[in-house]
C-alpha cells in the first residue's frame, strides 16, 4: 500500500488531484491545505512527517500570484524556495519521493519553438525567479524527485483565466486580451493524471520534465475560443502587451515540448482546444 501526501491541497491542481484519486487498495491519500500544513513552517514540516510512512509528497503548495510577487519578494521566495526546502529535507530523511510542481516561467520566452528540459532558464520576473530558486534546491536535496514544468493551468476549481473570461463574458460587452504572448493552456486535470500515473507505474525515472496540452496559442485566442465554445456574445478585442502592462514581465513565448514525459509514461497528450470543449461543456451545463 502506497501513501501519498498532497500539499497546497486546497488549490487548484490540489483540487484536481482530489477529484481522480480515489483511494485504492494500492494508495491512499492524505491531503493537506495550507492550514493543515504550512510549509514554510519547518518544524510541522517535519513533524507531520514523523509518524508517517510516505511514499510520495506532491507539492501542489506555491506562491502563485505572478504580477503581486514582484512587490511581495520576500512571501514569495519564503514559499516557493524555503519552503519547498523544508518538504525536499523531509522527503530525504524519510525516503519519500517529491513530485514537485514547477513553471514555463522559468523561461525568458527568446524561443520559438518548445521549450525542451535542457534549455537555458532565464525567468523575467519574481514568481519564474523563486519558482527556479525551488527547482534548485529540489535537485540539491535529494536525488528520488520529479520536477514537472507545466503552463497556463485551468480548471474547474480556483481562479484561472479560463473562469476569469467566463465571468467577464457575464459582465462586460467589449474586451480586449493580449495576443503576442504565446503558450499553451493545459487543463489541471490532465497533469493531474500524469502525476498519478508516475506514482501508479513506479517510475523510477527522475528528474525533470515538462507537461502541458498539445498546441501552441496565445491568450487572445484562448480567450476566443472559451468565449465561442460557451456561446458568449463580446466584442473580444485583440492587444499587445505593451497596451496592457503588468507588473510582471512574462515571456513572449513558453509553449512547452513534452515529448520526454510522453515517452516515459506512454502518453497521449490532448490538443488544447479539444480538451477546453470538453472542460466547457461540464462547466457550462
Ligand atoms: N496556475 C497556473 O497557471 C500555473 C502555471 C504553471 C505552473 N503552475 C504551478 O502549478 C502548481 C499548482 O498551481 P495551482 O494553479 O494549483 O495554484 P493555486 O491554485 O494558487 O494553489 C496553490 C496552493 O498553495 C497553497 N499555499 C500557499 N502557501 C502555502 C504554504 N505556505 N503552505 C501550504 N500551502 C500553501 C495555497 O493555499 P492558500 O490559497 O490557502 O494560500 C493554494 O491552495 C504551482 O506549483 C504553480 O507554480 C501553475
Amino acid at each position: 500500500m502506497k501513501t501519498v501526501l498532497v500539499t497546497g491541497s486546497g488549490g487548484q491542481l490540489g483540487m484536481c488531484i482530489k477529484d481522480i484519486a480515489v483511494s485504492s487498495k494500492e494508495t491512499s491519500f492524505i491531503y493537506a491545505n495550507s492550514s493543515e500544513l504550512d510549509i514554510t513552517n519547518r518544524k510541522d514540516v517535519f513533524s507531520f512527517f514523523i509518524d508517517k510512512n510516505i511514499d510520495y509528497c506532491i507539492n501542489c503548495a506555491a506562491y502563485t500570484a505572478v504580477d503581486t510577487a514582484e512587490t511581495e519578494i520576500e512571501k514569495a521566495t519564503k514559499i516557493n524556495v524555503e519552503g519547498v526546502q523544508n518538504l525536499a529535507e523531509a522527503c530525504k530523511e524519510k525516503g519519500t519521493i517529491l513530485i514537485h510542481i514547477s513553471t514555463d516561467f522559468v523561461f525568458d520566452g527568446s524561443k520559438i519553438t518548445p521549450y525542451l528540459e535542457t534549455n537555458q532558464t532565464n525567468p523575467k520576473g519574481v514568481y519564474g525567479k523563486t519558482k527556479l530558486q525551488g527547482e534548485k534546491v529540489v535537485k540539491s536535496v535529494l536525488n528520488k524527485h520529479f520536477i514537472i514544468r507545466t503552463s497556463w493551468l485551468y480548471s474547474e476549481h480556483g481562479n484561472n483565466f479560463m473562469k476569469t473570461m467566463l465571468r467577464l463574458g457575464k459582465e462586460r460587452e467589449v474586451l480586449s486580451v493580449v495576443n503576442d504572448q504565446k503558450g499553451t493552456p493545459t487543463y489541471a486535470g490532465d497533469l493531474a493524471k500524469v502525476i498519478l500515473k508516475v506514482i501508479e507505474t513506479n517510475n523510477s525515472s527522475f528528474g525533470t520534465y515538462h507537461y502541458s496540452n498539445k498546441g501552441v496559442t496565445t491568450w487572445y485566442e484562448f480567450a476566443k475560443e472559451i468565449f465561442e465554445e460557451s456561446k458568449i456574445l463580446i466584442d473580444l478585442k485583440p492587444i499587445t502587451t505593451a497596451a496592457y502592462p503588468t507588473a510582471a514581465e512574462r515571456p513572449k513565448f513558453s509553449a512547452l515540448d513534452s515529448s520526454k514525459i510522453k515517452s516515459i509514461l506512454n502518453l497521449e497528450i490532448p490538443f488544447w482546444k479539444k480538451r477546453l470543449k470538453k472542460v466547457l461543456s461540464k462547466t457550462n451545463k
